[in-house]
């Protein structure tokens, strides 16, 4: 008896700890991959697989795993919501910092690179500052230095703790939006003109000449006509190339991922090659923020197999052509998804009509889908001559 509850509780040991290397390898020992987290398999490639954290999950004693899981699978984390700029000052010179101190402080403790996400977007900003700016209270010129007094405040506090930063984010309007011709879109573009993008990166870089600066975005994940007119990812190529030449200090470009599998999607030779152009340019590259999102069909809702299965397979597939694409670039940094379990997902409360979810690697039971092992799977498969370290990015001045 006493020996099969040892086994039973190796076994346990080795589900949860091998997965942070409780068995020490020897060499009558090898170390068994599969059972390696994503964060050990990750370091492989020199490559960061990180996630975006809910901070009120990751302080909710009710919610432990989720912490766990955070510590053991990931070396980089994202703030999902506590760093962006209505969270930061919800009342105008009055900063929240608590939250996002706690993620620098859980980071420290769980040896993770911190992506901050993020310092200028049109979502999520405090309304003192939209409604001023937009009845006249706040001038333009004003509103300028409220923007560069914000991204200093932000960017010295986190100083030296910050790897990649989000500084612009989703600056480009898509071909759906009116007018179809891609432009500058959103609450910065109206107020200061595209201008701020040049800006935001110097403001940045004055208050942190370590951190990586990118841009990030969605719809971005591979070339589609080349015409910058309807072409997102060609747009922002193109706007990449005029900041560099312009000497503003932009290190990287971080492509979101945010997928559904109901969705064509690239395959993994279009997203390498979106990748290296990006390269040739003297960028980094990063995935931030991938999910891959499916219907949920009343027969998804009704629990039945034959239509939860492809979606789950779809969604594996679409995880994987990212992580090998991303493998596949010396200049990818790191692979971010956007909440690893189906409890904490953005999904299902932003795409309700017609509902979607099943985004993430995990299920709400923090049971590993099929995504989950076949990230493993490219991460412990994928080696030299066409998968080789990462070369680390320089930040420009
Ligand atoms: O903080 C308020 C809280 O005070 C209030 O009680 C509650 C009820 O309405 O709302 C809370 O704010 C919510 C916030 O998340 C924090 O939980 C907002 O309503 C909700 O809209 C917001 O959603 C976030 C969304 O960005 C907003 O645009 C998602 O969690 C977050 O995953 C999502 O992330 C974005 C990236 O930043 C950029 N790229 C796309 C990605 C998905 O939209």
């Amino acid at each position: 008896m006493q020996l099969k509850r040892w086994l039973a509780a190796g076994a346990v040991v080795l589900a949860t700890g091998a997965v942070a290397g409780a068995v020490p390898a020897t060499a009558s020992h090898p170390v068994d991959p599969s059972q390696q987290s994503l964060r050990q398999l990750g370091m492989r490639h020199d490559l960061y697989i990180g996630t975006a954290v809910d901070m009120a999950a990751l302080a909710d004693p009710a919610d432990p795993q989720y912490r766990q899981i955070v510590s053991r699978e990931f070396n980089s984390v994202t703030a999902e919501n506590v760093m962006k700029w209505g969270e930061l000052e919800p009342t105008r010179g009055t900063y929240n910092w608590a939250p996002a101190d706690e993620l620098i402080a859980a980071a420290k403790r769980n040896n993770q690179k911190v992506r901050g996400h993020v310092l200028v977007w049109h979502n999520q900003l405090p309304t003192w500052l939209t409604t001023g700016a937009n009845d006249g209270t706040i001038s333009k010129a004003e509103l300028r230095d409220i923007l560069k007094n914000h991204i200093t405040t932000v960017v010295k506090r986190y100083k030296g703790k910050i790897w990649q930063w989000d500084v612009v984010n989703e600056a480009v309007s898509d071909p759906w939006d009116n007018p179809p011709t891609l432009h500058y879109k959103g609450f910065w573009a109206q107020h200061l003109g595209p201008g701020y993008v040049a800006d935001a990166f110097r403001w940045a870089r004055a208050a942190d000449p370590k951190a990586l600066l990118f841009y990030n975005d969605y719809n971005i994940e591979a070339f589609g006509s080349g015409d910058p007119a309807n072409d997102k990812t060609q747009f922002v190529y193109d706007m990449a190339k005029q900041l560099l030449r312009d000497g503003v200090p932009i290190d990287g470009i971080g492509s979101q991922g945010h997928l559904g599998t109901q969705y064509g999607n690239y395959d993994t030779l279009q997203v390498t090659a979106a990748l290296k152009q990006f390269a040739g340019l003297g960028l980094a590259t990063a995935f931030t923020e991938v999910d891959v999102r499916s219907q949920l069909t009343a027969g998804v809702q009704a629990g039945d197999s034959n239509e939860i299965n492809p979606r789950l397979q779809a969604s594996a597939a679409n995880y994987s052509v990212l992580l090998q694409a991303c493998l596949a670039d010396r200049h990818c940094l790191s692979y971010t998804v956007w909440g690893f379990t189906d409890r904490h997902s953005w999904v299902p409360g932003w795409f309700s009509d017609p509902p979607e979810g099943l985004a993430t690697i995990m299920d709400e039971n923090y049971q590993p889908k099929r995504a989950y092992n076949l990230m493993k799977a490219d991460l412990i498969h994928s080696g030299p001559p066409y998968v080789l370290p990462r070369v680390p990015q320089k930040p420009r001045r």
